[in-house]
């Protein structure tokens, strides 16, 4: 570990979508590595389970990213000791009703994508960013897809979130130059998670069929190792965008 780097035993992190695949993992990883972790997403009893089995003291947050009062009341939900986050993983993401032409999806299942990945992505900064601005420290990891710069059909509502997702990031982080904070982006290719089951609906066997017709996949705990690689850099680098792709 570097003494320096901003992932270290006491740091608060925030991590959202931690009820399931990447998010889950990336809490875990952080909090091997000593971190405190602050666990959010919509599923509060997956929340408590991970937050039992985690290494540090930890915290499960109720938070639909998608709705505006949950994410602008985000910092004041939470106890006084767990206000200064010194790392956000804007990880929270679905493809509800993908991979099917554009014309035939469900209006409220486009709305719903670009909400969560879109707006509630943005929001969640907004909420986090003034107090690591007046900390002068702080890291925010999003996380992206090779679909931020790769587009396809059948996957146009994801693929413009993820773009969006791109384009913020590079903003956010040219804006934030010399101010101490850091802004990364994790652009992973196929991982093998609850994505494919939660974009249609839960079923199953069609998520297990997809991943197994894509041949080699990500783990969970592959983005989560990246996740810690960025977060373990000294102050003077920034890791900008880390693609990953199952080899
Ligand atoms: N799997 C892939 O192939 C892949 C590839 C590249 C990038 N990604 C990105 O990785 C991120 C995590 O996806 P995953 O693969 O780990 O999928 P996953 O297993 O389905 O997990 C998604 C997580 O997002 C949370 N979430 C969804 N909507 C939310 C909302 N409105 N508010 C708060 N939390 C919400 C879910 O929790 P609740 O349902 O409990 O709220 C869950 O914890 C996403 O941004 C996704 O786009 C995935």
């Amino acid at each position: 570990m570097n003494d320096t780097a901003i992932l270290r035993p006491g740091a608060v992190a925030l991590v959202t979508g931690a009820s399931a695949g990447i998010g889950g993992a990336v809490a875990e990883a952080l909090s091997a590595r000593g971190a405190r972790v602050i666990c959010a997403a919509r599923r509060l009893e997956r929340l408590r389970d991970l937050v039992e089995a985690l290494s540090t003291p930890g915290l499960a947050l109720e938070l639909d990213v998608a709705d505006g009062a949950s994410t602008r009341e985000l910092i004041e939900r939470l106890p006084a000791d767990w206000r200064q986050i010194d790392i956000l993983v804007n990880n929270a993401g679905h493809d509800l009703g993908g991979r099917s032409p554009f014309q035939d999806r469900e209006p409220a299942d486009i709305q719903a994508v670009i909400e969560t990945n879109v707006a509630g992505l943005l929001q969640v900064t907004r909420a986090v960013l003034p107090g690591m601005h007046e900390r002068g420290r702080g890291h925010i990891v999003n996380v992206g897809s090779v679909n931020g710069f790769e587009w396809a059909a059948d996957s146009t509502v994801y693929v413009a979130s993820k773009f969006a997702v791109h384009g913020f990031t590079a903003s956010l982080r040219q804006e934030l130059t010399g101010s101490g904070l850091r802004v990364s982006e994790i652009m992973p290719g196929t991982v093998r998670t609850e994505f494919a089951a939660a974009r249609w609906r839960g079923d199953e066997a069609r998520a297990g069929a997809f991943y197994e017709s894509r041949g080699a996949v990500l783990s969970p705990v592959d983005v989560a190792e990246a996740t810690v690689f960025v977060l373990e850099r000294p102050p003077h680098v920034n890791i900008s965008d880390l693609v990953l792709r199952p080899a």
